[in-house]
């Protein structure tokens, strides 16, 4: 089975600092695959050059067998990568429904249609349980429901990679279960890439984890390889076993 997403040598440089250096990383079609590490690891700048949002300094990244390292991100997302920020990138003012219709319209070759924009919409609400909270502004949901308002916004785009940066920040416990069972679902029909940092989460969903390091993957390996792994421990929690 080939790679998915690969990336090799993928570096980049903020002046002085290399948050993200010299990383290869192969992600295989169907898995989840989280990625962890302390903060300023350099995760959120790896899959924002993934993704597109930001360019490398040097590097390849491969997806489905393409070089898409000189991409613009939104072509990057036509061909099916999809990524929810860290920072909350809704739009306050406008309905969760609204705010699901823009990526769906993205999807749609006539993205008028009004019958086709609803299904879509109404899909991505109900996938994240958010389908009784349609008509409410994006705003006024809880923080909780603004993450997964994301997550909908998202799905909308069927991805075939969805990358996740800390999805469940925000989350109450109760509503984490409810993720744990979406990441499951959509992990059926696409590519799970996730940072987090909920160890609990990570260990329940993860097939593979990546430890992210000063910008270079410290470790890779399963969970239970990961959970026992001393250098792991010692960046991580601060602590040697
Ligand atoms: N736009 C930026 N300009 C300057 N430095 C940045 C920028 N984005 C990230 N950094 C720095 O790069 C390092 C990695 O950051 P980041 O990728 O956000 O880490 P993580 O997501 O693992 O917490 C940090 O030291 C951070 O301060
Ligand atoms: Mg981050």
């Amino acid at each position: 089975m080939m790679p998915l997403l690969t990336t090799k040598g993928l570096s980049r440089n903020f002046g002085g600092l290399r948050a993200v250096d010299g990383v290869d990383f192969a992600l295989m079609p169907g898995e989840i695959r989280a990625v962890i590490g302390p903060n300023g690891a350099g995760k959120t700048t790896f899959v924002s050059l993934v993704s597109g949002r930001i360019q490398p300094s040097s590097g390849m990244i491969v997806f489905d067998g393409a070089d898409i390292t000189g991409l613009p991100a939104y072509i990057r997302v036509r061909q099916g990568i999809a990524y929810t920020f860290q920072i909350t990138s809704v739009f306050a003012n406008l309905s969760a429904y609204d705010n699901v219709a823009l990526p769906v319209q993205r999807t749609l070759s006539d993205g008028r249609s009004k019958g086709a924009v609803r299904t879509g919409v109404m899909a991505a609400l109900e996938r994240t349980g958010l389908a009784d909270r349609a008509h409410m502004p994006a705003g006024q949901l809880s923080y909780g429901h603004q993450r997964l308002l994301e997550v909908a916004m998202g799905l909308a785009l069927k991805p075939r990679l969805l990358i996740l940066d800390e999805p469940t920040q925000g989350l109450a416990d109760s509503e984490i279960d409810n993720f744990i069972t979406l990441v499951r679902e959509i992990a059926k029909n696409a590519t799970v890439l996730l940072i987090e940092h909920n160890m609990p989460v990570v260990m329940q969903l993860a097939d593979r984890i990546t430890v992210f390091n000063a910008g270079k993957i410290l470790a890779e390996d399963t969970p239970e390889a990961i959970r026992e792994n001393a250098a792991v421990q010692e960046a991580y929690l601060g602590t040697a076993p």
